[in-house]
């Protein structure tokens, strides 16, 4: 017997108490029971994206957000800059192109984050830049972008508009939708939200709905400003996962009692001793200068085969983390810290490793990496 331990940057773990809000009897999305549930969780997320906005709710995977953004906030033939510096930036350029929306790119090396300034002088040196895309947290690298500079930077230009993919910082992260005058946010259930996947989430400002209301590219299903209108009645025009946003209530009301505040000060203890025990055990880091509070991405050390570590740990003892994507695959493993997680689940992870390489023949003196992290849990959050 081995008792199930998700440690993968998505979909992560689920508390039991939100699991059970699934296993209840299905609700119709239009009775009254579900309607007051909608309007609970509506105010839920505008507390969790620190917006005064309204947050639409849409029924498919991060990427299925993304794309509403893309759609609804620009014409053919449109200019937008992307930031790419991993997997997930490249998939903002992808989703640009396919809609007709022309792409110049600001490229980081894998792991790195881009320099602010940089994104200023690309925005000085084309004025028909019409929106700037960005990963708060890149999951393929492990690092995180300076999202409240680039707000800072990207406000004063108003014909562009700052996008930002928060799948896997929101809720572990901080991220201050308004204040930090971030125009797009895009979100999903199944990272530091503590929900399956299945729901995604896209908050826009003023000027972004001003922009839905004039941008011309086709969109149906994820016409943002058709499915916000209903949702301010508390309604959908479509079928909402109803037990998903049954359980969504119940994550946001765990997330407003935590407060944001006190979990992205946890999260920030879980990172520091993940990395703490990393370097302890010798390895190193992808993403050192930038790193995201929400995973840690892991150099595989030299003459190990990389895609060993996380199979081995599926088999052997049914714990998931994951290697590196694409042009990382076998050169990193990932380890992620958000969304339901304790410091003894980064005690887990962090033996589990030592386990691995041990196996693999890395010299692993049992504990360094444990030691190191129980050194930085040991530390009081507040
Ligand atoms: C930063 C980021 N953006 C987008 C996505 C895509 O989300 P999904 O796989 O839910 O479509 C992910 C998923 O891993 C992600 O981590």
């Amino acid at each position: 017997m081995h008792k199930r331990y998700l440690f993968a940057p998505g979909p992560t773990s689920v508390p039991p108490e939100i699991s059970l809000e699934l296993a209840k009897p299905v609700l119709h999305h239009r009775e009254p029971q579900f309607i007051a549930i909608l309007a609970e969780v509506r105010d839920g997320l505008k507390y969790l994206f620190q917006t005064s906005n309204e947050v639409i709710i849409l029924s498919a995977s991060g990427t299925g957000a993304m794309e509403a953004a893309v759609a609804n906030l620009f014409s053919p033939g449109d200019r937008v800059l992307v930031v790419t510096g991993g997997k997930f930036g490249e998939r903002w350029a992808e989703i640009c192109r396919a809609y007709g929306v022309e792409v110049a790119t600001v490229d980081v090396p894998w792991g790195e984050a881009v320099d602010p300034i940089t994104v200023k002088a690309a925005l000085d040196s084309d004025p028909s830049i019409r929106g700037v895309c960005v990963q708060a947290c890149e999951t393929s690298t492990g690092a995180a972008q300076d999202v409240r500079a680039l707000g800072d930077i990207v406000r004063a230009y108003p014909h562009a508009l700052l996008i930002v993919d928060a799948v896997s910082a929101l809720g572990a992260m901080e991220l201050r939708t308004d204040e930090w005058g971030l125009d797009v946010v895009v979100a999903g259930s199944q990272k530091a939200m503590m929900l399956p996947p299945g729901l995604a989430f896209i908050a826009l400002s003023e000027r972004a709905w001003q922009r839905a209301a004039q941008a011309t590219l086709p969109r149906y299903y994820f016409d943002l400003q058709k499915i916000g209108s209903e949702l301010a009645e508390n309604d959908h025009p479509y079928t909402l996962p109803t037990s998903l946003v049954v359980a969504l209530r119940e994550a946001l009301r765990r997330l407003q009692a935590e407060g944001l505040e006190h979990i992205v000060k946890r999260h920030r203890q879980l990172a520091a001793a993940t990395r703490a025990a990393m370097r302890a055990l010798g390895l190193s880091l992808l993403a050192s200068k930038a790193p995201s509070d929400s995973l840690t991405v892991v150099r595989v050390p030299e003459g190990i085969d990389g895609g060993r570590i996380p199979k081995l740990l599926q088999e052997h003892f049914n714990i998931t983390i994951v290697g590196g994507q694409d042009r990382l695959r076998g050169k990193v493993f990932r380890l992620a810290h958000m969304g339901y997680v304790d410091a003894f689940d980064i005690v887990t992870m962090v033996a589990a490793v030592e386990f691995a390489l041990h196996r693999l023949g890395y010299p692993v003196v049992w504990g360094t990496g444990v030691r190191a992290a129980q050194e930085v849990l040991a530390q009081p959050i507040d």
